[in-house]
Order: C-alpha cells, then structure tokens, then sequence
C-alpha cells in the first residue's frame, strides 16, 4: 500500500472546504506516521494515582501502541516505564496491576526495582565478569510525567511544553470531571477496575465523536426510548438544559475541545441524579455548593470533550475518562475509567456504578450504539472505491466566534452557538486541523504557536 501524493493540509485535510480524505483512517503508512509524530511526541493519559496508591503498586497502561508501567516506587514517587526488557525486550510485566518489590524479566531473569533500576542480573560476575554497566540499563522511563488531580499523564518528548501549557486555557473544562461533584479540587477515584474493548475502527473515529459529534442522536434512539437516563427518563430529559446554551468550545492552537452547556445565572440546579432519598439529596446539596464555590464555571456543565489527540472525558452522564489505544490503522483498543466522589456514601457509589454500566463501555446501551457505527463507517470507507472519496465536514463552517460571552461570562476558547443551529462540526474541524499540525511540524517550536513573539498569550 502506498502513501497518497498529497500533503496534509489542503491535500487530505481540506478545512477550508470541510473535507477530509478517508486516506488519513485507512492507510498503513499514514498511521505509522502517526505512531512517530502524535503518540511519541504528545501527551497522553496514562492512569490515575488512585490506582496505585501503596509504594510497590503497579498499574500496566498503554502509550500508543506501546505498553507502559505505571508505578509507585518504594519512596512513594510514580514513574512510567516502558513495559520492555532491555536485554532483549520481553515484557518485565505481564499483569494488568498488582504490587511488587521488582519486576523480574521472564525470559532471562533480568530484575528492576520500582524505580526502573536495573537490579538483578543472573551470573553478573560469571557471564559478565562484572562488568556490565547496570546504571546504565534501567527500565526506559517517559520523559515526561505530569500528576493533575490525581491523573497521571505522560509524553516520551523532552521537548513537549509542560502539560499545564499543553491544556492551555482548556484547563478549567476538564476540571469539570475531575473535580469532585461539589466543585472541590480533585476528590475524584476511579471507580472499581476500568473497561477494555476492541473496536474494528480507526481510532479517530471515536475521538471525534467525543470531540463533539452533536449530530448523530438518531444513533442513540432506541435507548433514549428505553429510558435509561439518571432519573430512569431519557437521558436528555434534564429541563433545566434547556435553558441552556449549547455550546462547541475548541481551541485551535492546542487541538482540545469540548461540547458543554452554559446554564443562566438564575436557573436552578441541575436534579442531576434522582434515585432514592440518599442520592438526589447528595446531589442536589453538592450541586448548592459547587454553583457558590465555582461562580460562573458553576454553571459550566461539561458533556464531552477530548484532549489532544486521545483521550476523552464526560464530566457526568456519566463522569468517565477513555482512551483511544491505536492498535494498527484498522483496530482501536478502548479503555474506560469511571470517576466517583471519593468521599460520596456508598449509595451513591453503587448507584452511579450500576448508571455506568447500563450507559458506557462493551455492555453500555448508548456506547454500543456508537461502536456499531463506527466499525461499520471503517469497513466501508477501506475499498479501493470508497477511499477515492472525501469525508464531509461543512457543517457550520464560518459560524464560530471568539470572545463568545452569554449572560455574563467570557467563555474561553472558539465557540460555537449550537442553541439555534442545533449541530455544528466545528469541534470535529478542530481536531483535524491539529493533527494536521502534528504530522507537518518537524518540531515542538512550529506546535507552540503560543509562544511566539507579540503574541497575547504567553507560555505559562
Ligand atoms: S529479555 Fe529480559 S532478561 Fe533477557
Ligand atoms: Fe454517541
């Protein structure tokens, strides 16, 4: 298979006429690329600090293709690895988590400790004469690293800017997941063990519906009927969101965005969820404190979004993080976390697990709805026919605005008014214009656009 003769921009990815190739989904040596310029230079979700909470626990996650170790040393500090021998690259770990003093390569008996030191080489002094230099083949470690109210993210580049510039003025809305209900900083755990799936799909096809794909409700039909909804009605069945507007939020110079609803100053709490006595009144008296605490972002209520390229986050129905693994240009291995209040009553916990369930992931009814049209898009869009013809993005092209304000708040990022327009594509052009970026840029200086010279916003 071969690579197509034109460049990203205006070739594949035409934004300007809203049209994208289906090269960039199904060819092998585009995704390859892809492996080199996003996944080895971003950064990516890699866990969250309460799976891992005693010195020796170990969590294996996946960076790209790559699979890593998250881990806690005996000090207490967190480290990912790469999950590769370097005496001839087995796998030192293969559980999905536990806890450890070392890791001992299977194949030859090669040992680390938690912080990645190479401590334990059969016949050092036989084999070696001693002389190998163990100081020197430690387990290969990110980068990297960065702990935000108890996620961990990692990226393998030096050169990448610090995560907080990574997010940018995007920051606030992310915090709307991993906040606790309350609006208290952080507070969240995951919630139980996290889901993994494969999904016969490019893994853009998720990333965009969760970057904002706001007009694909037919999908969701059947369930909606169903009714399984926080307060057992269809899951939009929350009037106070109609008072709302709704709202594409993206930003261009970082490739993240979000579909959130801005409330008026004057509405009332959102009911939220409405199960028995002990959970509506959690709900309800957290909803009260968050709307004192967070002022305007109080009545910020975040449905999805993406951070670039990978990972995706619901701030409540329900409140998870997923990632997007590649797994060859044809396959996507998904993995989902769930988020709770740490200090919520178990009622709440238990119910808010069963509302998961019955909602996301393999066994979820809204996200099997999704995976079906994903799978099916990617088969259709891989014969020598089908690939000759774009993929349509026009939807609202030029009905973005910045410095979008609605009853009193400057609402960061490029915003897009869905409330008269009802769907818009603009969160999914801004994705596509990123990695656009991505794949061009020989360099972390052409990505930091926000960094030149006379320009407003500086490097944090
Ligand atoms: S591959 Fe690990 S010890 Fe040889
Ligand atoms: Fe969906």
């Amino acid at each position: 298979m071969t690579a197509p003769t034109q460049g990203y921009r205006n070739g594949l990815v035409d934004l300007e006429a809203g049209q994208v190739s289906r090269e960039i989904f199904v060819n092998e040596e585009i995704y390859q690329e892809e492996l080199e310029r996003l996944f080895a230079r971003a950064w990516l979700f890699v866990g969250h600090e309460s799976q891992i909470p005693n010195p020796g626990d170990f969590f294996v996650s996946s960076m790209g293709e790559e699979s890593v170790i998250l881990c806690r040393d005996r000090a207490g500090e967190i480290h990912v690895f790469l999950n590769s021998c370097r005496h001839r690259g087995m796998k030192v770990c293969r559980y999905d988590e536990g806890s450890t003093a070392v890791f001992t390569c299977p194949y030859h008996g090669w040992s680390y400790s938690t912080d990645g030191k190479l401590v334990g080489v059969p016949y050092f002094r036989e084999a070696y004469h001693s002389k190998l230099d163990r100081s020197q083949w430690g387990l290969v470690e990110v980068a990297q690293l960065c702990l935000y109210k108890g996620t961990v993210w990692a990226t393998w580049d030096p050169a990448a800017p610090p995560f907080l510039e990574y997010l940018g003025d995007f920051l606030p809305y992310i915090d709307l997941t991993l906040d606790a209900w309350d609006g208290s900083d952080g507070g969240t755990e995951i919630l139980c063990g996290i889901q993994k799936w494969r999904v016969p799909c490019n893994w853009k096809f998720p990333a965009e519906n969760f970057s904002g794909d706001s007009y694909h409700n037919i999908s969701h039909r059947s369930v909606d009927l169903v009714g399984i909804g926080p307060s057992g009605s269809n899951r939009r069945d929350m009037p106070e969101l109609l008072l709302a507007r709704k709202l594409h939020i993206a930003f261009p110079e970082r490739g993240h965005q979000t579909t959130s609803y801005l409330l008026p100053k004057e509405a009332a709490s959102p009911p939220a969820y409405q199960h028995s006595s002990v959970v509506s009144d959690y709900f309800r008296e957290c909803e009260e404190v968050r709307r004192k605490k967070r002022g305007d972002w109080g009545r910020m209520i975040a449905l999805v979004g993406e951070v670039f390229p990978n990972t995706a986050f619901l701030a409540r129905q329900p409140r998870t993080l997923a990632v997007w693994h590649p797994r060859g240009a044809h396959e996507t291995e998904i993995w989902r976390w769930f988020l709770v209040d740490r200090s919520a009553p178990a009622e709440v916990k238990d119910f808010l697990r069963q509302y998961y369930i019955r909602y996301s992931g393999p066994a979820g009814m809204t996200e099997q709805d999704d995976m079906e049209n994903w799978n099916y898009a990617h088969a259709a869009s891989r014969g020598t026919m089908a690939r000759r013809y774009p993929y349509n993005y026009e939807q609202g092209l030029g009905s973005e605005v910045e410095n979008y304000e609605w009853d009193g708040f400057r609402v960061p990022g490029v915003v897009c008014d869905l409330t008269q327009a009802k769907s818009s594509e603009h969160n999914l052009r801004n994705l596509y214009r990123r990695w656009t970026e991505f794949m061009e840029a020989e360099s972390w200086d052409e990505l930091m656009s926000w960094r030149r010279p006379g320009r407003a916003e500086a490097a944090e």
